[in-house]
């Protein structure tokens, strides 16, 4: 039996939604949208709707390993309802204590006052919320974890240091407070939600959403709905609803598959799953894969990272998608799997054109697998963007580099925002590979990458700019490599 009704906790109360008795609700519903309809919760704000502000900012927690909640700040405008099915949404009217006929607020909140962390009060119960999710999370966080939890709240009123020294005094009880006193108690509360795995089939006279829990049941349901939109993250199809207004009828979600979300490193090379977020990647990247670690550390905000994964940014085959570059440089395989069928292709031969793919409609993507590189490999990334933060790429790198005794043994450069796709500049490999490491060698490669690409201007930048940045992203690699 499918279940019908999605069930979550809104703070301490338990909810159930079935979107045909709610004709106000749809499952595309955002749970923005949901939380600003009921009384008492209008201090989630809209700023943008496309997750660059963080106004919409709430907490959802959810079980983790033993028994553990784990708590995840996130863009409320880019989130349907169905996605919260099984997880506890913290707002920010519950994180003050009432006792005694008295408000007792939570730490972040307390100090946020006693620092003057807030002027207009647009953006404040969104910082409340990062702040939140960083006191849960961290123990005496370092200024840079501090930066990062606040990088996708946008205040344009207090220039932000009030609110990092608010982070920096409340974040020093190991994260105690009145959720950690429950804890064991919402954990059970949800674990009994999730304990029922069959698929979430949400029907309404104009949608339709599935959200299955295993890869078997996802698999099929690919094959049974081949016009489904498939979503995992939803940072990039939310905003067709939210930005373009289009009616996204019919849905498969594979955000509760947890066989998707599985990693895997050895001798032989790594496979990530698909389900992946891009905050589970950098954790895994960090000490590891510095090169990854460093592209995701400049990847929108943690309230994206939390949400986008792996598989959708593969899979939006965006000329300027971040890991893009990574993955072509180390010519990563990118597995494929039908009810039937599991094919690996090559992330070059995957991206045939502008957001095109070779994905086939009964297939979803499932990981990604690359080799171990030697122990001397040299791999960098880089991106270059009006804004270190929150901001999309103007051109991208990532380049590859083995040496023997000063001469190039190996080499591969990929560029992203050169051309309608990410692209290797297979010339300046060529004329580089059995070449010395040397900057006039390195200097004559940079005339060879011009001719290799004829960008397009833009409003990020022109055609012109793109060359020259291409050109000095060599030149840099060679300086931090020679
Ligand atoms: C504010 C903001 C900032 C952003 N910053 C960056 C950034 O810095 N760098 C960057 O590269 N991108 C960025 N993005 C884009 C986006 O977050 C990424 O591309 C992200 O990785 C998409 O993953 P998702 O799970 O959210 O994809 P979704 O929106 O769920 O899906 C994207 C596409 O992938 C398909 N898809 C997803 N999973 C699968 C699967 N397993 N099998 C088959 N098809 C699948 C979907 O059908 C869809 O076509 C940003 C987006 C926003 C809104
Ligand atoms: S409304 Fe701006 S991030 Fe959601
Ligand atoms: S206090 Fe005004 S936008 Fe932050």
């Amino acid at each position: 039996m499918s279940q019908q009704t999605i069930r979550f906790l809104l703070d301490e109360r338990a909810v159930e939604v079935g979107f045909n008795d709610s004709p106000e609700l749809s499952p595309t519903t955002t749970l923005l949208k949901y939380l600003r309809s009921l009384p008492g919760h209008k201090g989630v704000k809209e700023g943008c709707a496309e997750g660059d502000c963080g106004a919409c900012t709430v907490v959802v927690a959810e079980s983790g390993e033993d028994g553990k909640l784990v708590y995840k700040a996130l863009d409320s405008c880019l989130v349907f309802l169905p996605m919260i099915h099984g997880k506890q949404v913290i707002t920010v009217e519950n994180l003050a204590v009432r006792k005694n006929n008295q408000v007792i607020l939570h730490p972040v909140q307390q100090m946020l006052v006693e620092t003057n962390g807030t002027q207009c009060g647009y953006c404040t119960p969104g910082i409340v919320m990062s702040l939140f999710a960083l006191y849960k999370n961290h123990h005496e966080p370092s200024r840079e974890v501090i930066e990062d939890a606040l990088t996708g709240n946008l205040c344009r009123c207090t220039g932000y240091q009030p609110i990092v020294e608010a982070a920096l005094k409340a974040c020093t009880n190991h994260g105690k407070d009145q959720f950690s006193d429950k804890e064991k108690e919402t954990s059970d509360q949800l674990s009994a939600i999730c304990r029922n795995k069959s698929t979430l089939t949400l029907k309404t006279p104009t949608h339709t959403y599935l959200k299955p829990f295993t890869l078997a049941e996802a698999l099929s349901l690919r094959g049974l709905h081949p016009g489904a939109l498939v979503i995992n993250g939803a940072t990039d199809i939310a905003m067709r609803q939210t930005k373009s207004r289009e009616l996204l009828t019919e849905i498969l979600d594979l955000s509760a598959v947890d066989e998707l979300k599985t990693w895997n490193a050895g001798p032989d090379g790594f496979i990530f799953g698909a389900g992946l977020s891009m905050e589970q990647l950098k954790k895994f990247a960090a000490g590891k894969l510095p090169a990854l670690y460093d592209i995701l550390s400049v990847f929108g905000s943690l309230q994206i990272r939390n949400l986008a994964t792996l598989g959708g940014n593969i899979c939006s085959a965006s000329p300027i998608g971040d890991l893009l570059p990574l993955f072509y440089v180390l010519d990563v395989g990118v597995v494929l799997k039908s009810a039937e069928a599991e094919r690996v292709v090559p992330i070059s031969g995957f991206i045939t054109g502008y957001h095109q793919t070779v994905l086939q409609p009964d297939e979803l993507i499932t990981a990604l697998t690359g080799p171990r590189h030697s122990v001397g490999t040299l791999l960098k990334t880089y991106k270059i963007s009006k804004r270190k933060n929150l901001d999309i790429a103007t051109v991208s790198a990532a380049f590859r580099l083995n040496l023997n005794d000063g001469m190039v043994a190996g080499i591969a450069l990929a560029y992203g925002g050169m051309a309608e796709t990410t692209k290797r500049a297979t010339l300046t490999e060529q004329y580089l590979s059995g070449k010395k490491w040397s900057r006039v060698v390195v200097e004559n490669a940079m005339k060879i990458i011009e001719s290799e690409f004829s960008p397009i201007s833009d409003v990020r930048s022109g055609a012109e700019f793109r060359k020259i940045v291409a050109r000095n992203l060599l030149l840099k690699f060679y300086v931090e490599t020679a």
